[in-house]
C-alpha cells in the first residue's frame, strides 16, 4: 500500500522527464562546471547478442561501427573539455564496454592524459571475463568490475535469452575476477517472468557462498513495449510478486555481514558502488543514449548511432532533449536519489538548496517519518521497512527513463 502510493507519486514525477525541449540552451553549461564534482558516464552501446529484456540503448556489434564510435566518443569528450569541465570519477556502462579491449584501453589512456583519474568502474558480461581481460583491465586501472550474471540458474539464463553459461562456468569467471579489483560486483535480476522464489533464493545463497564483494539486485523493469514483448515470449510480468522477491534479499542479506550501499546493492565492507547518481549530485553522460543531470538540468543524447556521428562531425554536442527542472523537481530528485543510497545528509541538502529539508520538503519528510520509512535528524536514514517502498520509487523512476529511451529508440532520434 505504502509502496504503491510512493510508486505512484514517483511515476507522476517521472513522467515530467518525458517532456523535453529538443534544443538545449547553451547557458546550461555556463555555471554548471562550478557546481561541484561531476562524474562522467561513458556509454558503449554494442553487444555480441541482444537480450530481449534489456532496456538500454544497444546495437549488435560491428567492429567498424564500434571503432568509429570510440573515435566519436573522444570528440564528444573534447567538447566538454573545451567548455572547461573536468572529471575524476568515471563509469563505463553498456552495452558491453569490453567489446573492443584495445579501443577501451586507448580511451582510458585518453582520460588519463586529460584528467587526474581517481576511480573507474566498468560493466561487462561473464563471457568477457577471462585471465587476459582481467590483466588488461587491471593494468588500465579499473577499480570496480561489474559482471552481469542476472542469475546462476541455467533455466532462467536461457529464458532471458542470454547465451552465457552454464552457471558453473559463470561462477568460475566471477571467482577469477574476485580479489583482482577493489570491488567486484555481480548483477542479478529478480521477478523475471517464470522465475520462482526458490530459484532466486538460490541465487542470493550463491552470492553469499562465493563471497563476492558486492551484488546488485535489479527488479525487472519493463517499459510498456518491453512488457508486451516479454509477455508474448514468456509469462505475465507480475508486479504484485515483486515484494516477495525483495523480502528474500532483506531476509538473507540485511542482517548478514553485508551492508546496503543502496536499496538494490549489498556490499561486504566499504565498497565502491555503481550508482554515480547516488555518489554525485551531478553527472554527465557521453555516448549514444546517455542522459545527464547538471546544475538542475536534465538532458538526453541522441540514441541513433548515425545521428550521433553526424552531430559530432559538426562539433556539436549530440543532445536531443533537455529540460530545466523546477526547484521542487530538483529537490525531489535529490531526495529520491539519496534515499536510494540509504541516507540523506540534511546539512548538504540545506547547502545545496538554501534552506533545510524540513521547510523545503515538509510533506515528503512528514510522510516518510510518519510511516517509519526513514528516520533521523542530521542524517535521514532509510529504515528496513522503508527499503521496499524506496525500491518501488526507484523502479518507477527508472521505468520512466526506460519509456523515454524506448520513445527515442523507436524514433531513432
Ligand atoms: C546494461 S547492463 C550491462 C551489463 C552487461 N551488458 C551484461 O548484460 O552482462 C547492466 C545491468 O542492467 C540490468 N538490466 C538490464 N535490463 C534490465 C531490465 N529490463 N530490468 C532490470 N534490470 C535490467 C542487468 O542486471 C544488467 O546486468
Ligand atoms: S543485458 Fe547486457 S548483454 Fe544483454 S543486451 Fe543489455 S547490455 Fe547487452
Amino acid at each position: 500500500m505504502l509502496a504503491n502510493l510512493s510508486g505512484w507519486v514517483t511515476r507522476r514525477e517521472g513522467r515530467k522527464f518525458l517532456k523535453l525541449h529538443d534544443k538545449i540552451d547553451d547557458s546550461v553549461f555556463a555555471g554548471a562546471k562550478d557546481t561541484g564534482t561531476i562524474s562522467l558516464y561513458i556509454h558503449i552501446p554494442f553487444c555480441r547478442t541482444l537480450c530481449p529484456f534489456c532496456c538500454f540503448n544497444r546495437y549488435l556489434f560491428r567492429e567498424d561501427k564500434a571503432r568509429q564510435y570510440f573515435k566519436q566518443l573522444k570528440g564528444e569528450l573534447d567538447l566538454y573539455i573545451k567548455k572547461g569541465f573536468t572529471f575524476s570519477d568515471f563509469y563505463f556502462g553498456g552495452g558491453t564496454p569490453t567489446i573492443l579491449m584495445d579501443e577501451l584501453e586507448g580511451f582510458i589512456g585518453y582520460l588519463k592524459a586529460n584528467f587526474s583519474v581517481k576511480r573507474i568502474s566498468l560493466e561487462t558480461t561473464p563471457r568477457e571475463v577471462n585471465r587476459e581481460n582481467i590483466a588488461r583491465l587491471k593494468a588500465a586501472g579499473i577499480n570496480r568490475l561489474s559482471i552481469g550474471v542476472q542469475s546462476f540458474d541455467d533455466d532462467i539464463v536461457k529464458a532471458m535469452g542470454r547465451p552465457f553459461g552454464p552457471s558453473e562456468e559463470m561462477k568460475q569467471q566471477v571467482l577469477m575476477a574476485q580479489g583482482e579489483f577493489d570491488t567486484v560486483n555481480v548483477d542479478f535480476v529478480f521477478n523475471f517472468p517464470g522465475q520462482t522464489i526458490d530459484q532466486f533464493k538460490a541465487d542470493v545463497q550463491t552470492f553469499k557462498e562465493l563471497k563476492i564483494d558486492q551484488a546488485t539486485f535489479y527488479p525487472l523493469m519493463a517499459s510498456p513495449h518491453k512488457k508486451s514483448a516479454l509477455e508474448r515470449r514468456f509469462n505475465r510480468v507480475d508486479i504484485t510478486e515483486e515484494k516477495r522477491f525483495y523480502d528474500v534479499i532483506l531476509n538473507e542479506l540485511y542482517a548478514d555481514d553485508c551492508k546496503a550501499s543502496t536499496v538494490w546493492c549489498f556490499s561486504r565492507g566499504e565498497r565502491m558502488i555503481d550508482e554515480y547518481i547516488v555518489d554525485f549530485d551531478d553527472y554527465i553522460g557521453i555516448g549514444a543514449g546517455s542522459v545527464s543531470i547538471v546544475g538542475g538540468n536534465f538532458y538526453v543524447n541522441t540514441f541513433s548511432l548515425d545521428r550521433y556521428g553526424e552531430l559530432l562531425s559538426r562539433d556539436t554536442l549530440p543532445i536531443v532533449g533537455w529540460r530545466k527542472l523546477t526547484e521542487r523537481e530538483n529537490q525531489r530528485y535529490y531526495l529520491l536519489t539519496k534515499l536510494f543510497g540509504m541516507e540523506l545528509d540534511t546539512g548538504k541538502f540545506a547547502q545545496r538548496f538554501g534552506a533545510g529539508i524540513e521547510t523545503k520538503l515538509r510533506a515528503e519528510l512528514f510522510f516518510l517519518k510518519l510511516f517509519g520509512l526513514a528516520g533521523g535528524k542530521d542524517k535521514i536514514r532509510v529504515t528496513r521497512k522503508g527499503m521496499y517502498p524506496v525500491s518501488v520509487m526507484m523502479r518507477e523512476f527508472f521505468t520512466s527513463l526506460n519509456n523515454l529511451r524506448e520513445l527515442y529508440i523507436e524514433e531513432q532520434t
